[in-house]
């Protein structure tokens, strides 16, 4: 039994990286002798185990048959004839296909590192195509190496547009597409994955919903790059220099999608696109079952963005009303992720970036301006039921008003 590192550990210790997981491959062995060294099966039906006392992935070496159940929805043949080269050929990119031994000695049959050092991200062979996620793993790479200059290779490029048409993305299960799409999302470049899926048809298949945006004019006076997809990349942008979370990266993505509904003849303006684009983000909150955090977020900034630019202006009882349906008082911050994707949208624009958001504070004070309202005097007061929603509403309405005013004096 000969044991190798191998993928992301090989290739990020290669590119000066830290390395956070390994994974090693098993040449020579059987399940039996796996189980009697005390690896630890991770499936009934795939040849993957976990080391008893690391609990790193070793798999064993396997050669890949497309359909089936098993790990991810394959079936796997592995047996002790498999060569270490075998294994290495069906893996996605090139520069994940090396192997290392004990003594860091490099298998790279398939020119890894000539490719790393190209900065190039390239399928090894045409067994790329036995698993269409790896259209999104090819994306999220870029997405994470296009600051060291990587680029996705031509011919990769082209069979992921052939992927894209073949109808098999629509195959990948949701938690799978979700998998990569949030990793994704929290790499430093996001918008490089989203230009990438388009650039090969994916998003289209993916998220037509974000593809629809592209070639959509907004007015030029409030957005200077005035195509909407443009923008939208744009917010996301903002949103990784701002190292924001998950949820507020999802909602970024998603905010506009109402844009894309907008009849032709009322170009540049798209009035009410917070509400037409409701059902847009619903849809694919669902296809990709984004955890509840991300899907409430992307539907009340969808809902509620331009309530936020406008913050100023709002009248008092629209305030406590955008401030009740965020339910503030019991979700903070959940608002403070609102206020910041709207300050990614309104930073995501051409020229725009560094422009200051004064909204953000003036919603925060508004926020602990209505949460200081205190509901103990109003309980001693006799007020309960309804009577004593109302009267809180009363009071957080007036403590509004004189925060309104004493901020625009
Ligand atoms: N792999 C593959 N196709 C996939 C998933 C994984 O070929 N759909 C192979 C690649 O060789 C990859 C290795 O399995 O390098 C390990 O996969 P994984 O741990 O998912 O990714 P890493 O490459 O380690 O990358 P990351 O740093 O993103 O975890």
């Amino acid at each position: 039994m000969r044991i190798y590192k191998v993928g992301g550990a090989v290739r990020d210790r290669l590119l000066g990286k830290p390395v956070t997981d390994i994974d090693w491959v098993v040449v020579g062995a059987t399940t039996e002798e796996m189980l009697a060294k005390g690896y630890r099966p991770v499936g009934a039906d795939f040849p993957v185990f976990l080391h008893p006392k690391s609990g790193e992935e070793y798999a064993l070496a396997r050669t890949e048959r497309k359909s089936g159940r098993g790990y991810g929805g394959f079936t796997f043949h592995a047996s002790p004839e498999v060569t270490l080269e075998e294994d290495l050929i069906r893996r996605d990119l090139t520069i994940n296909a090396m192997a290392e031994d004990d003594q860091q000695n490099l298998t790279d049959p398939y020119h890894g590192q000539r490719d790393l050092e190209a900065r190039i991200l390239r399928h090894v062979s045409p067994a790329f195509a036995e698993d269409p996620l790896r259209v999104l793993r090819v994306a999220r790479f870029a997405a994470r190496y296009c600051g060291m200059g990587f680029t996705v290779a031509p011919e990769t490029l082209e069979l992921m547009r052939q992927l894209s048409q073949s109808g098999e993305l629509q195959a990948l299960t949701a938690e799978r597409s979700w998998k990569e799409i949030s990793r994704a999302l929290m790499e430093d470049q996001p918008q490089v994955f989203i230009e990438v899926l388009r650039e090969c048809g994916a998003l289209k298949v993916l998220m037509p919903e974000v593809d629809a945006l592209f070639g959509v004019p907004q007015p030029e006076a409030h957005h200077p790059e005035i195509d909407t997809g443009v923008h939208t990349l744009s917010v996301l942008e903002q949103a990784a220099l701002h190292k924001q979370p998950l949820t507020v990266r999802w909602a970024c993505l998603l905010h506009d999608l109402g844009k894309g509904l907008t009849p032709e003849e009322e170009w540049p303006r798209h009035i009410a696109h917070e509400h037409t684009g409701l059902k847009l983000i619903k849809a694919v909150n669902e296809r990709f079952k984004a955890p509840k955090d991300c899907q409430e977020l992307a539907l009340l900034v969808g809902q509620y963005h331009t309530h936020g630019h406008r913050a100023l202006e709002l009248k008092p009882s629209t305030l406590l009303e955008l401030l009740q349906s965020f339910d503030v008082y019991r979700r903070p911050q959940r608002f403070e992720e609102f206020i910041a994707a709207c300050e990614m949208d309104a930073r995501g624009r051409k020229g725009l970036e560094q422009r200051s958001y004064p909204q953000a504070d003036y919603l925060r004070g508004a926020a602990i301006a209505a949460r200081s309202v205190a509901v103990q005097p109003l309980l001693e007061k006799g007020f309960k039921g309804p009577e004593l929603g109302e009267a809180i509403k009363r009071e957080r309405l007036k403590t509004l008003k004189a925060y309104k005013e004493a901020a625009s004096a």
